[in-house]
């Protein structure tokens, strides 16, 4: 497998156990990673897109993350996700979204 230009976290609060608990998992990440994964195949984008632990920025979930870029993402929604991925697209990043 080919390594993809784009790797994407979204936080889904798992615990050590695998169980999913917490803030990102409440306010509807799992959901929103099947968007992403939805849009980035639409699109044609060359990401990965992998489901994450609590990343520590639990009153700004759901949290995403992309790398290489080091985007940090918070309070993502699918149209965050809209903007998001066209501003990536595009080269930049979106302000209104991103966590200092
Ligand atoms: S549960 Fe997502 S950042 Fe903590």
């Amino acid at each position: 497998m080919k390594k993809p230009k784009y790797h994407i976290f979204v936080c889904n609060s798992f615990r050590l156990t695998g169980e999913p608990q917490g803030v990102c998992n409440k306010k509807g990440a799992p959901a929103l990673l099947q968007y992403i994964e939805e849009e980035i195949i639409d699109r044609g984008i060359d990401a990965m897109v992998s489901s994450t632990g609590c990343l520590k920025m639990c009153e700004k979930g759901p949290v995403m993350i992309i790398y290489p870029d080091n985007y940090w993402y918070g309070e993502v929604t699918e149209e965050a996700v809209d903007k998001i991925l066209d501003a990536l697209e595009d080269g930049r990043s979106v302000e209104d979204y991103l966590i200092a």
